[in-house]
């Protein structure tokens, strides 16, 4: 999918395919090097670090384990309300094992917050952070992220694993969206 597929949705695109590739690479040299001769677990939250998770483990040259996590904020209406449930949680034991949790994006903070918290109870060696986007500008909390791809400014986002009502996830580039797609 590309930008010609989508008509006039998008008003910018802000991070081109070119640019996320090349970020990643410099990221993953980074986890190879931080990581050696440890066994990594990578923890992606679904759904939007899919194409984060899958484009960063191509790029290491560590052998890696994989799993997953669905989690959803709930209690006040909003989707940063900072309160969490699980939707699906890990296959794996963390007791011992180096942890890094990938994310497609940190807004509020909040979901990572709970994430990062949760997973340390769980008896791990180490839990850090990779976040493809970061909003410094819409921060709540202040989360301790290991390793960041772009900090970009409070707008709203699709692509590369983003969505708005579920959709534009697989455009392979980050764009903002035309306002009178939401309403704007
Ligand atoms: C997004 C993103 C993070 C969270 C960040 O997930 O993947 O998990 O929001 O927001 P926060 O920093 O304000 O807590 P979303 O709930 O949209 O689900 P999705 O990944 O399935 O799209």
């Amino acid at each position: 999918m590309d930008q010609s597929d989508v008509g006039d949705d998008l008003a910018n695109i802000l991070l081109t395919e070119e640019q996320l590739r090349e970020r990643l690479s410099e990221l993953a040299s980074r986890i190879d090097a931080d990581y050696a001769g440890k066994d990594l677990l990578l923890v992606g939250v679904l759904k939007g670090a899919i194409m984060v998770m899958a484009d960063l483990a191509r790029h290491l040259h560590s052998s890696v384990t994989m799993d997953w996590m669905a989690v959803s904020s709930y209690g006040s209406g909003t989707k940063s309300s900072g309160v969490v449930r699980i939707l699906k949680d890990l296959d794996s034991d963390l007791t011992g094992r180096h942890v890094l949790i990938v994310e497609d994006i940190i807004d509020s903070g909040l979901t990572l917050s709970w994430l990062v918290s949760n997973l340390r109870s769980r008896g791990p060696a180490s839990v850090e952070v990779a976040a493809m986007l970061r909003k410094p500008d819409a921060a709540k909390v202040d989360v301790d992220v290991r390793y960041v791809g772009f900090e970009i400014p409070n707008e709203f986002v699709v692509g590369y694993g983003l969505d708005y009502d579920e959709k534009y996830r697989n455009l392979p580039f980050v764009a903002t969206l035309a306002p009178h797609v939401y309403g704007g």
